[in-house]
Order: C-alpha cells, then structure tokens, then sequence
C-alpha cells in the first residue's frame, strides 16, 4: 500500500487486507484500529523475559480493558490486575477467574475492597488505613501491601508512582506499623507489590526498584514473609513514541536477563518458591493500537496552519493531558509527493487546547485525508470521553487472518441519554 507517509504500518502489514480509507470508509470515524498479531508479539515478548517459573506478567488493564484483547491476552497466559469494581467486570467478561486476578486498590471504599475480596486472588492496599479497614473486612484473611520504593520514573510528572511526591504506597518506615495491623487483625501478608511509574526506556530505575523491593522482603520477619506467594514489581515498559525518527526501542532482553538473574539468584538464596509478577499496561497494548480520524478543514491563522480533525481529546487525550508525542501517518487519496510544512492537527472539541499535535513538520495534509495516529492501544480508548457529548468511537481488530473485527460499536445518540430518568 502506498499513501502520503504510510512506511511504518506498510512495514508491519498492519492494516491487513484493508487498506486505512477503506476501514475509515467502512467503519467512519474516529476509529480505534487494532492488530492481533502485534499484540500477541508483545505478549509473548512479555512472557519470555525470564523462565523462571514463578514467573508470570500481571497485564495492568486500566491501559485497555476491551474484553475481546483481554481474551487474546489470557490466551496468551498472561494473568490480569483491576482497580475498581469496573475493571474487574471486564476481567470478567473476558473469562479470567478470580485466580488470575490480583486487584490493586487505592482509596477504595469498604464496599467496593469487599467486592475485590469476593472476586479476586489477592487485594493489594497502599495505606495503613486501607490495611485497617481490610483487616476489618476480612480478619484471618489474606493481603498484598503496595510499598513505594522511594524511586520513581515515569514520561511526565502525572505519571511517576513513587517517591515523596505522590500519593501511592507504603513507605519503607511504616513496617512495624504494617506489621501491628497484620497482627491485630490475624492477617497473612500474602503479596508485596510497587510501581515506579510510567514509561521508562531505560531499565536501571526499574532494576534498582526491583532490588529494593527484594530488600524489603529480606527485613521481614520470617513468621510473615515465609507466607508471601507474589512478588509485583509493577508496569512502567516504556515504548517507542517516535517510530519516523527511529527511536530505540527499551532494551528487553537485556532487562530480562538482568531481571531474570536477579529473581533467580534471590529466590534460591532466600528459598522463596512463590511468584514474581511485572505488570506492565502499555508495553502489551500501545503499539498494537492506532486511531484513525479524518480531516474535516484547514485553515490558517495567523502564521499558524491548523488541520481541523474528528480526533478531539475526548478520544485521545495523551497529548494534552501530558504533551504526550505520538507520530502520525497520513493516508492520502492519491500518492502524489507533498512537501513537508508546519503544522497543528487539532480536534473538533470547543477548547483551545484541544490539540493533538502542536507545530510539527509533517507533508502537507489536506482535507478529507485519513490520519493515523500511532501507538495509540494504551490510555487512548481507555481515558476516551463524552465530552462535548460526543461519542465514543468503534474499536476494530484486525485478526491473524487479516480481516477486520468489530471489538465495540460505536456509540449512539441513545447510549448517551442511557442514564437518565425516563419522563
Ligand atoms: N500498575 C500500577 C499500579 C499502575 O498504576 C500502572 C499505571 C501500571 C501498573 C501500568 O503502567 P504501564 O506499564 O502502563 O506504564 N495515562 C498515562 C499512564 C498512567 C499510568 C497509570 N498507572 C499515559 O497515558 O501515559
């Protein structure tokens, strides 16, 4: 297939037998496109990390909860983690069993930490107060306590789960009272977890955190840390967001064997015989993910030129919640060469700040144009929105045989007046 600037999608046969207009033409849009191969690739790519056999990948679905991926995820063997009653029922429907689910809660309320203890493996709290309150729900019971590892990393200050500056975790220096509340309450510390954050492309933070994780359980008191079953290092993988500039890519396999000499060493070392858990979100979903939008008017401003989209930040909001980059590839309706100019593709949403990519130099695009914009399987359907009372999109899969899947139709009018009382 040949377009504008289509060589990375062209490269990984992404779209399948369709071509990008003709799915835009099929299915309108904005339209979320996914590529089942891709996300198996990644799955597998996850799994073969280590082979130890504790071993396992926690896929943190808050990055995409459709069930249709998450059937192909278990199918992969990969287990799954929820953090509110919502991610559970998707865990649900897409067939895993309260085994394969770890719910990682923060500030939840005592009904919704019941509901978890109901329907999951393990509950994680990050609090001496939820620890309190779970104790209370469940004496005698079993629970996973979140530490923060005091090191963080992350692309953007919103997404760095660690350290002082942010509300996750346990600190290291409230053991004794984590360990006060396991008392009181008969507890068995069944589970430790941590997450440093989001996006990181270089594995050393992740690797020192491991390590201060492993710290953490040598200090605890045998009675307690001969009963812990999983070891959760959390998610943060970074990927490519710059595929035309040839980013490198975070160097898996020597993380993975770092990783995995590390876990094997300390588990012979400390006669440890239970699990060790990633929990990465994008790194199994944002490349398996592209959204498609069509340009509706262009115009200039000034000395600006805006491309006027239906891809408003109520169906990708990345960019403007983080200044996040993703790349875009445009489908043109002819192959005919464009010189590159600067540009703002912006969306259809009544904010100036609804802009999806700021002053970039990119081959002229012109009305009715098919963008795609790259790497958009994680946190983009998931954080997508009805604001503007706008709808939320259709989300396809294009199957090992090529074929495009409908995954989720795109919303009505209807499903936007679902909640109200009827008259
Ligand atoms: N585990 C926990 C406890 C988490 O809070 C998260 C993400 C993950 C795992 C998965 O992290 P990942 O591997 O996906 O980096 N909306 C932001 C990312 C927010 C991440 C929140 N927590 C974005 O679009 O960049």
């Amino acid at each position: 297939m040949s377009h504008t600037r289509s060589t990375y999608t062209d490269a990984c046969a992404f779209y399948g037998h369709s071509s990008p207009r003709n799915l835009a033409d099929a299915w309108g849009t904005p339209l979320y496109v996914y590529n089942e191969n891709l996300l198996r690739q990644r799955c597998r790519e996850l799994k073969g990390l280590s082979s130890h056999p504790g071993f396992n990948v926690n896929y943190s679905i808050k990055a995409n909860a459709n069930p249709a991926l998450l059937r192909i995820i278990r199918e992969e063997g990969l287990v799954v983690d929820a953090m509110s009653p919502g991610e559970l029922y998707m865990d649900e429907l897409a067939g895993f069993t309260p085994q394969e689910i770890v719910y990682i809660s923060n500030n939840n309320s005592e009904e919704e930490l019941h509901t978890a203890l109901t329907r999951s493996r393990l509950v994680s709290v990050d609090s001496l107060a939820q620890l309190d309150l779970l104790g209370r729900l469940n004496p005698g019971g079993k629970v996973m306590v979140r530490f923060n590892p005091g090191i963080g990393a992350g692309h953007h200050a919103k997404v760095i789960t660690a350290g002082k500056a942010t509300k996750f975790g346990i600190s290291a220096d409230s053991l004794h009272d984590v360990f006060a509340l396991l008392d009181r309450y008969n507890l068995t510390l069944a589970g430790v977890n941590q997450h440093i954050g989001s996006l990181f492309m270089e594995a050393e933070s992740y690797l020192a955190a491991a390590d201060f994780l492993l710290h953490l359980v040598e200090s605890i008191p045998s009675q307690w840390r001969q009963e812990i079953e999983i070891i959760d290092f959390g998610g943060g993988f970074g990927i490519p967001y710059h595929k035309y500039e040839q980013q490198p890519r975070l160097d898996m396999p020597d993380l993975g064997a770092r990783f995995h000499a590390r876990i094997t060493q300390w588990s012979k070392q400390q006669g440890y015989v239970g699990h060790f858990f990633i929990e990465p979100g994008r790194y199994v979903v944002a490349e398996c993910g592209i959204l498609l939008g069509r340009v509706h008017a262009v115009k200039n401003n000034g000395d600006k030129r805006y491309v006027g989209t239906d891809l408003g930040f109520n169906v990708l909001v990345r960019p403007v919640m983080y200044d996040a980059f993703h790349d875009v590839e445009i489908y043109g309706a002819s192959d005919a060469l464009r010189a590159p100019i600067r540009q703002n593709i912006v969306g259809n949403i009544c904010e100036s700040g609804d802009i999806l990519v700021g002053e970039r130099m990119l081959p002229e695009i012109t009305t009715g144009d098919v963008l795609g914009i790259l790497d958009a399987g994680a946190y983009g359907f998931s954080m997508s929105s009805n604001y503007n009372q706008r709808l939320r999109p259709a989300e396809i899969l294009i199957d090992l045989d090529g074929q495009p899947q409908c995954i989720r139709r795109r919303e009505t009018l209807e499903d936007l007046a679902r909640c109200f009382p009827t008259a």
